[in-house]
Order: C-alpha cells, then sequence, then structure tokens
C-alpha cells in the first residue's frame, strides 16, 4: 500500500495539468446544446487539449477509444462518443476529461444540463453537486478517506438517492488511478489517514434508483441497472497543511466554494 507524496514542485506540474483540464471543461460548456452529438464533443476536446500540449488521458487507456467519457442519462460513467448520441432538450450529459500535461494526470467533470430539464432530474444534479461539495470539505491532514464517503451516503440517502459503489474515486498524479480508492460510502474516521501532499479525485455517482450498474457489451459504458438517470461531479484535490486545494476549480465554481 503506497499513496504517493507529491513535492512542491510537483504539485506545482499537477496545478498546471489539472488547470488544463478544468478549462476544458469551461471551453467546452456552450457546445453542449440540444443537436450536436457527443463525438463532436469528443472531437472539440480532443483538439483543444492537444493545442495546449497535452494528450487526453482517456484515448487508449486500457483500449478507451476516445479522448474523453460522455455519460448520458442512464449512463453512470465510461460512456464512448459517438455519432449517435445526438443531445436533445431534457438530456443531462456529464463529460469527463483528463489531461496528461508535464507528465501529470488531472481529472474532472461535470454534468451538464441540455434545455430544460426536468425538476426531479435537476434535483439530482442538484445534490450531486452538493454531495462532491461536501466530500471535498472533509479533505484535510489528519482526517481519514472514509470521511468523505461517509458524508457523501449521509446527503444522497436523505435525498432518497443510491450511491454508486462499483466505481470510485482515486489518488492521481504519475498515473491516471493511484492509490487510494476513495469510495463514496463510508464511515468517518476509517481508512487511509490524509497527509500534505496526496493529490485524490472525489467524484460521486448518484443515482434515483437502485445502485446497481451493468456494462454494455461494448465492455466500456456503464448504466444504471434499472435504467434510471445517474449525476456525477468530480474534482482533483491536494490535501494541503491547512485543508485542500481544488486544483480542477473552474471560474464559475469560486462563487459556490
Ligand atoms: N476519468 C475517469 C475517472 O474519473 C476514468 C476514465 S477511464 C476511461 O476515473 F478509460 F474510460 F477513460
Ligand atoms: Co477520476
Ligand atoms: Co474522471
Amino acid at each position: 500500500m503506497m499513496i504517493s507524496i507529491k513535492s512542491g514542485r510537483e504539485i506545482e506540474l499537477m496545478r498546471q495539468t489539472c488547470a488544463l483540464a478544468s478549462r476544458t471543461l469551461e471551453y467546452i460548456e456552450p457546445f453542449v446544446k440540444p443537436g450536436v452529438s457527443t463525438e463532436e464533443l469528443n472531437k472539440l476536446c480532443h483538439d483543444y487539449i492537444l493545442e495546449n500540449n497535452a494528450y487526453p488521458s482517456p484515448l487508449n487507456y486500457h483500449g478507451f477509444p476516445k479522448s474523453v467519457c460522455t455519460s448520458l442519462n442512464e449512463v453512470i460513467c465510461h460512456g464512448i462518443p459517438s455519432k449517435k448520441d445526438v443531445l436533445k432538450d431534457g438530456d443531462i450529459l456529464n463529460i469527463d476529461v483528463t489531461t496528461y500535461l508535464n507528465k501529470f494526470h488531472g481529472d474532472t467533470n461535470k454534468t451538464f444540463l441540455v434545455g430544460n430539464v426536468s425538476d426531479e432530474v435537476r434535483k439530482l444534479v442538484d445534490v450531486t453537486y452538493q454531495c462532491m461539495r461536501e466530500g471535498i470539505n472533509q479533505v484535510r491532514p489528519g482526517g481519514h478517506i472514509g470521511d468523505i464517503g461517509a458524508v457523501i451516503q449521509e446527503i444522497a440517502h436523505g435525498y432518497g438517492y443510491s450511491v454508486v459503489e462499483d466505481y470510485c474515486g482515486h489518488g492521481i498524479g504519475r498515473e491516471f488511478h493511484e492509490e487510494p480508492q476513495v469510495v463514496h460510502i463510508g464511515k468517518k474516521g476509517t481508512g487511509p489517514e490524509m497527509k500534505p501532499g496526496m493529490t485524490f479525485t472525489i467524484e460521486p455517482m448518484i443515482n434515483l434508483g437502485t445502485k446497481y450498474s451493468k456494462v454494455l457489451k461494448d465492455g466500456w459504458t456503464v448504466l444504471t441497472k434499472d435504467g434510471k438517470w445517474s449525476a456525477q461531479f468530480e474534482h482533483t484535490i491536494l490535501v494541503t497543511e491547512s485543508g485542500h486545494e481544488i486544483l480542477t476549480l473552474r471560474q464559475e465554481e469560486n462563487a459556490t466554494f
């Protein structure tokens, strides 16, 4: 069991790759509209990342065929961009961007509302964001990884939603997925202790119905077993001496954190 502690220099490189990942989500936002295909969004993100001298980490990662993950409605995560998936009014689309710059990965995602989304689904998306935010607020030296899942679980279950257990957050740095695993359920005071210099993601997937998932024959697309919709948000977090720094924070979020 080895959780890497990043040096000051490594943290500076993490800040750069993470800033690019968050800028990619800002860049793509105006294109997420009814009528666009997830393949077109993939191409735009791919080109933007390359123009910024970086590489899209998902591309060819264990054989993943595209540059971002696009997860629509009942897709929980790892959706594959496709010409056939054209956005329509009322959809929700998660775009998960991971950049590889200066030999470091930065990982972030956001669930976008497409046009007019039902009140029920809008609430799911709002609560999922709140779950991520309160999970992040648990991050401080001396705390435990289990503190994060404990608050996420409490909030989600309070609204009658379920928390996906089959996929989780992860350490990140020179590798896309490092230790520790950051599960989004749990018990306060359990799991590895958080120490300054650790970097990991918090990325809760919250479902309207069952927590159980299935994988399509394409080997990637993860859907809810009952077909009810799912939302997700993700940030890459640094544990600092005094608490934490959100390395993938977007401009629009400055007010909300
Ligand atoms: N970005 C995803 C995560 O948050 C992982 C995607 S793996 C891929 O961990 F291969 F599907 F791209
Ligand atoms: Co991640
Ligand atoms: Co991600």
